[in-house]
Parts: structure tokens; C-alpha cells; sequence
């Protein structure tokens, strides 16, 4: 099944969008060196399975998220790991207590979606 998430014009330039479909809540990402393609994965970190859109601390730049809660980040467009449980909520933890963080689970990608633009529609099918 696919859903139509909005229009281009509705996911601003340089800046992690969260829009929710068929129960699912989806990151939507735009840059401005390609405004017309878009990135879409799963509003779900890997690590603990928060959102990576609300919480104390995350940011979007250049292609990269990092997650609010343990600061683990990634790639929006191929999903992959880049930094896992570097720290809590935006500050930095010294490299021993990572895995503490990390409460037993290894790195992983986040859940990217395939994603085509219809008529300046983005469409996803997940
Ligand atoms: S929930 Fe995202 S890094 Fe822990």
C-alpha cells in the first residue's frame, strides 16, 4: 500500500520533517542541493525505539540525524549507522560508559522507505 505524504512544498529545505501515515510516523528530509528528491525512513531509532523527532536534544544537518535521546547518528538517505549511543540527550559521555548506554544492543540503520515524487506528490511504499 502506498501513502502520499504531502506535497514537496510541504517538507521544508535542510530540516528533518515528521509526518505521520497509515499509523506510521516517517522522517521526510529535503535538501537544498536536490530539492526534488527526498530521503523518508521510519520515525523510529533503532537503539530504544524512540522518535528521533521528539526529545531533549536531536538535531538534522547535512544529510545526518541525531537521535534526541543517546545522540547515536545517521545517514537519513541510506539509513546507515554513523555513531551509536555517543552520549545522553545532546551531551557527550566519555567513551567507556557508550556500551552502558547502549543497553546490550549493537548498532543498526534506521528503517529507510522507498520513496518516488507523483505529479510534486511525495509517495512512499513501505
Ligand atoms: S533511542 Fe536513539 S540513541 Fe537511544
Amino acid at each position: 500500500m502506498t501513502y502520499v505524504l504531502g506535497g514537496l512544498a510541504d517538507f521544508p529545505l535542510d530540516k528533518a520533517t515528521s509526518v505521520k501515515a497509515g499509523g506510521t510516523s516517517y522522517v521526510v528530509v529535503r535538501s537544498s542541493e536536490a530539492p526534488d528528491d527526498v530521503c523518508v525512513v521510519v520515525n523510529k531509532c533503532p537503539h530504544a525505539g524512540l522518535s528521533l523527532t521528539k526529545g531533549p536534544r536531536g538535531e538534522y544537518a547535512d544529510g545526518v540525524i541525531t537521535c534526541p535521546w543517546h545522540n547515536s547518528r545517521f545517514d537519513v538517505c541510506t539509513g546507515e549507522n554513523l555513531d551509536w549511543t555517543p552520549g545522553v540527550a545532546g551531551i557527550a559521555v566519555p567513551r567507556w560508559s557508550r556500551k552502558l548506554i547502549a543497553m546490550g544492543k549493537s548498532p543498526a540503520p534506521l528503517e529507510v522507505v522507498a520513496v518516488t515524487i507523483e505529479d510534486g506528490k511525495v509517495v512512499i511504499d513501505p
